[in-house]
């Protein structure tokens, strides 16, 4: 039996931010998140989160893990603290419970799994992770004998100068044998440069406690501050951009993209330069996206080209193309085979198959069917300045250029709209309707200033 326990109820003070640290984000998850999800290979089991600062906020943000158990930490006293905090949680488990940092969002679900297998493997009382850091500034350092068992940790900060100079950090990652750890830990005492329980502390008391070194210390950089976010973000993107060119992913100038890791790329994708894919976004095989789009929370189809868009929260079928320069503002459904052309922008909109779009539109509110021609100018005017108003188009329609469609309003199947029309009233099926002020021409007419002057003056 494995539970797992996530220690997230520091403020993370070097943040300098209103945001609890283990809230900012890191591509599509946040430093949190991240954890839980490097945690997916491991033995399905007991999750708790040690809370704290902001509770309310960081519980919110994790409502998509239902089966989360939230342990509270009013006060927030060291690390040390926050695990005596599992206690009563924990009280009668007699399996194994690995301590993950909420800010250390690198490790590879792998090195976990290998963890917990070298901790059965020896029966240690405790198994930690180390790493040597040409620069452990910061990092608590690991003393250990020949054998790797470690004796004590001490926080930089408590570090004599002789002692600095130990480059093996503790990365705050620990596998404890739960009966052992419970038992030592209401010894703990707040005897530090910081005043705080240190969980690190224990180490002293358990026996036998292996170290095991990482073998790709970037996997267990901890967040403490933005540059150190800034510098996990560009080691993620390195290893999401690696792992798309290896299945198939063309990217063209990849420093210029960023991909979140919760993005998936179909083979025979063609990333182009500038261009950035976030959140829950799907890209099917054969599409060209770029140069200088954005996509967020989207499925894009097979063989889709978007070329200087921006497409959020969107689906777009096969074969379509969309842009340069569109926007599909929030949940707009675009069948296949259709053109959305430039500076045309799409809200809550439904579209069919065939059905283009191609120059300065607003389709806000709107059902096209298939097949429909929506002319260069084509407004959907759908706010009454109180209430959104829907708009509905059948199949084979056109609007000529600069209609205005008022809404609620809907036009049947294969009508045609004249030019410059102002459409206020529902089309039947195949008509012809004209909205606008006929011409009214008035030969030789002329204005009283352009008339020949006859004033003799
Ligand atoms: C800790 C380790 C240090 C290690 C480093 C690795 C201790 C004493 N030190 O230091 O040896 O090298 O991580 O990144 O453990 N937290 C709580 N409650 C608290 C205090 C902290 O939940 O009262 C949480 C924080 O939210 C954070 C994690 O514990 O996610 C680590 O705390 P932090 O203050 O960042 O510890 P470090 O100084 O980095
Ligand atoms: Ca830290």
């Amino acid at each position: 039996m494995v539970a797992v326990a996530i220690l997230a109820a520091g403020k993370g003070t070097r943040m300098k931010s209103s945001l609890p640290k283990v809230l900012h984000a890191l591509g599509g998850r946040s430093l949190i998140e991240q954890v839980l999800y490097n945690c997916r290979l491991l033995p399905g089991s007991r999750r708790l989160a040690v809370v704290g600062y902001q509770s309310d906020r960081v519980k919110a943000a994790l409502s998509s893990f239902p089966d989360l158990e939230f342990v509270e930490q009013t006060e927030q006293l060291g690390t040390g603290h926050a695990v005596q905090q599992l206690l009563p949680h924990l009280d009668g488990f007699t399996g194994d419970l690995l301590i993950l940092n909420g800010d250390v969002p690198l490790l590879r679900p792998e090195t976990l799994q290998q963890l917990l297998e070298t901790h059965s493997a020896h029966q240690n009382a405790a198994t930690i992770l180390t790493a040597r850091l040409p620069d452990p500034q910061g990092y608590g350092r690991v003393f250990c004998d020949d054998r790797h068992l470690v004796q004590k940790i001490i926080e930089h900060r408590d570090c004599t100068p002789e002692q600095r100079e130990n480059c093996r950090i503790n990365a705050g990652v620990y596998c404890f044998r739960w009966p052992e750890l419970a038992k030592v830990l209401p010894q703990l005492q707040a005897n530090n440069d910081q005043q705080e329980y240190y969980l690190t502390d224990v180490f002293e008391q358990l026996e036998p406690v292996m170290a095991i070194d990482v073998e790709d210390s970037e996997e267990i950089l901890g967040i403490n501050d933005r540059v150190q976010l800034a510098s996990a973000y560009q080691i993620l993107q390195q290893r999401v951009k690696e792992a798309a060119m290896l299945s198939g992913v063309t990217l063209i100038d990849p420093a210029s993209i960023t991909i979140d890791d919760t993005v998936e790329l179909e083979a025979d994708v063609i990333i182009e330069p500038q261009t950035h894919l976030r959140g829950h976004t799907v890209i099917g095989s054969g599409s060209r996206i770029g140069p200088g789009s954005l996509i967020q929370n989207s499925r894009i189809g097979k063989n889709v080209t978007v070329m200087y868009s921006a497409v959020n929260n969107s689906t777009v079928a096969d074969e379509t193309s969309i842009g340069p320069y569109a926007h599909l503002r929030d949940r707009a459904t675009v069948g296949s085979a259709c053109r959305i052309g430039n500076f045309v922008e799409l809200k809550n909109t439904q579209m069919g198959d065939r059905t283009n779009v191609a120059h300065l539109s607003y389709l806000g509110d709107a059902t096209l069917g298939t097949k429909v021609n929506i002319g260069a100018g084509t407004i959907t005017a759908n706010y009454d300045g109180v209430n959104k108003h829907p708009t509905s188009i059948g199949d084979r329609s056109k609007t000529g250029a600069n209609s205005v469609l008022v809404a609620p309003i809907t036009i049947g199947a294969d009508v045609n709209i004249a030019a410059g029309s102002a459409i206020t009233e529902n089309v039947p099926d195949d008509c012809l309707a004209i909205g606008r002020a006929r011409q009214v021409l008035k030969p030789g007419w002329r204005l009283k200033s352009d008339e020949p002057n006859t004033s003799s003056s």
